[in-house]
């Protein structure tokens, strides 16, 4: 079949929006490792082939991987540690080898030519520990945790196969989705506020986010898969703003709520991604965190 489209990870956050902007949902075949009712009756509504398996799975993998044209490989471990106090060593692995070995399937499996687009994260610094510090696509990665270690893993594994790719390094990708998904800082916040609790600010809200909002990222990720672009890495945020601020709009639109400062140590004070690169594209940011709290809390 020709234009064959697979979502890996389809049946998380950012597959969910990625969904709505693909057309042609004939094509289109959504593999995760979820096998509940609710996912498979959901696309079943869709109409949109889903294959539920795990994508570590060397047999399952070579099935699904081979004869497409187009993946978006989003299938990974995302509910992850942020520092490593207490850092849970059996875990750690099983997020590094979960996010490698299912890239070392793709390289092994997929037909020649076949394009990715593929999410790795603006974590790849999160080891450099200097404030505002502004990063380019080619600046130095240094990660530090499983998560991050496996992000940038994955780009070299791209990279060293050559593969026609288009990576992404996200930043904290915040929108509207499932409760238990809303746990990275943006999303948590605004969860919060909407239960009226009060909003803790680490180290007084100091540490600066690196923020995208999920649509951005679905219309990116359709957007660069038609452009001629191959093999680039880009830098994907649309606002760097302090925990404080993030707090500031969540209590601006629900009056109730307290920012609390803590003494609570950050593992890192953020930094700045460059995003000329994507901009130099087309590609235009049309989300904002602000409007979304708004939303989020009317
Ligand atoms: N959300 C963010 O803030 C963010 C930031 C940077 C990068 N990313 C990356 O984008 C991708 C999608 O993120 P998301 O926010 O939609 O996360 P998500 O957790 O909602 O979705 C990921 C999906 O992958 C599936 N999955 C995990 N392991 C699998 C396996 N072995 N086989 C098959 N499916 C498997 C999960 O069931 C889940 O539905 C991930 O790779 C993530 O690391 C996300």
């Amino acid at each position: 079949m020709k234009n064959r489209i697979l979502i890996t990870g389809g049946a998380g956050f950012i597959g969910n929006e990625l969904l709505n902007l693909i057309k042609n949902k004939k094509n289109l075949i959504v593999v995760d490792i979820k096998r509940n009712k609710k996912t498979i009756k959901k696309f079943q509504k869709l109409k949109i082939k889903y294959i539920g398996g795990n994508l570590n799975n060397k047999k399952f993998a070579k099935k699904i991987f081979k004869n497409v044209d187009l993946i978006y490989h989003l299938a990974g471990i995302t509910k992850v540690p942020n520092t490593d106090v207490n850092l849970n060593k059996r875990k750690e692995k099983i997020i590094y080898n979960n996010s490698v070995n299912i890239m070392n399937n793709l390289v092994q499996h997929i037909s020649k030519g076949t394009r990715v687009v593929f999410p790795s994260t603006h974590l790849v610094y999160e080891n450099c520990k200097q404030n505002k510090k502004i990063f380019k696509e080619n600046s130095k990665a240094l990660p530090k945790l499983a998560y991050s270690r496996g992000k940038l893993e994955c780009e070299m594994i791209l990279k060293k196969n050559n593969i026609n790719y288009a990576i992404l390094r996200l930043g904290s990708v915040y929108g509207f989705a499932e409760k238990k998904r809303m746990f990275n800082l943006p999303n948590l916040f605004v969860l919060r506020s909407k239960n009226n609790q009060n909003l803790s600010l680490h180290s007084g809200g100091v540490q600066i986010k690196s923020i995208v909002s999920v649509k951005d990222v679905a219309r990116a990720m359709v957007f660069i898969s038609k452009k001629k672009y191959k093999k680039e890495l880009y830098h994907f945020v649309s606002e760097h703003i302090s925990v404080k601020e993030i707090g500031k709009y969540c209590s601006k639109f629900n009056k109730n709520i307290k920012l609390i400062n803590t003494k609570d140590k950050i593992p890192y004070l953020g930094y700045i991604m460059d995003c000329s690169k994507i901009l130099k594209t087309g590609f235009v940011f049309k989300n904002f965190y602000k409007d979304f709290v708004k939303e989020y809390l009317k």
